[in-house]
């Protein structure tokens, strides 16, 4: 299930966002304190209908991530380390994929991956993205200069 984000959510993905294996090639370390998530999400609930839209994604009642639109056109994703490899991530992402162009109407999608991340740009390739350019020391995330790899998706035609 996909919807919105509320302050409620805030020991769930603090639970998934303090995991290094999940935030390995996030814009952000792991988050060390709940105060951190709390910033995180309270930017979460506080989008713009007209600049983004971000769900919580969730499974039998349990919070399992998170995928959707911080700002359009570009897409985010993040899924608790217990459930990948199960196509959570595949079927989430997807139907936020074709909410943004069936009823957001955007005319293409953007993802910037680091990448090493393997899992994601294999979930983007899986949806029909592909590689549209490369750039170097795009992300600094701690002490450590991180590198992009950008996907695009187009409308498909009527
Ligand atoms: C990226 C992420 C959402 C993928 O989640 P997932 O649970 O593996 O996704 P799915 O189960 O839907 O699988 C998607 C595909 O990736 C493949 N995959 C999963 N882990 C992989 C890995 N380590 N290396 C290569 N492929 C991998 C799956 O086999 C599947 O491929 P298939 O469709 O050919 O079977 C998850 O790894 C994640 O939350 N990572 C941390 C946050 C993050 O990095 N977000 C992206 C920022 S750009």
């Amino acid at each position: 299930m996909l919807r919105p984000a509320g302050a409620g959510d805030l020991d769930a993905l603090h639970a998934i966002m303090r995991q290094p294996r999940a935030m390995a090639y996030w814009s952000t370390p792991p988050h060390d304190t709940i105060d951190a998530t709390r910033e995180w999400l309270a930017a979460m609930i506080a989008i713009r209908p007209e600049e983004g839209e971000d769900f919580i994604v969730e499974s039998e009642g349990r919070v399992i991530g998170k995928a959707g639109f911080y700002r359009f056109p570009y897409i985010g994703y993040l899924f608790d380390p217990a459930v990948w490899g199960r196509g959570y991530a595949r079927e989430a992402v997807g139907a936020v994929v074709a909410r943004a162009f069936a009823h957001h109407r955007l005319s293409r999608i953007l993802a910037d991956v680091d990448p090493r991340n393997a899992a994601s740009i294999r979930l983007l390739e899986r949806l029909g993205f592909t590689e549209s350019h490369r750039q170097e020391r795009t992300w600094l995330v701690g002490e450590e200069w991180c590198d992009s790899v950008y996907f695009a998706l187009e409308r498909p035609a009527a």
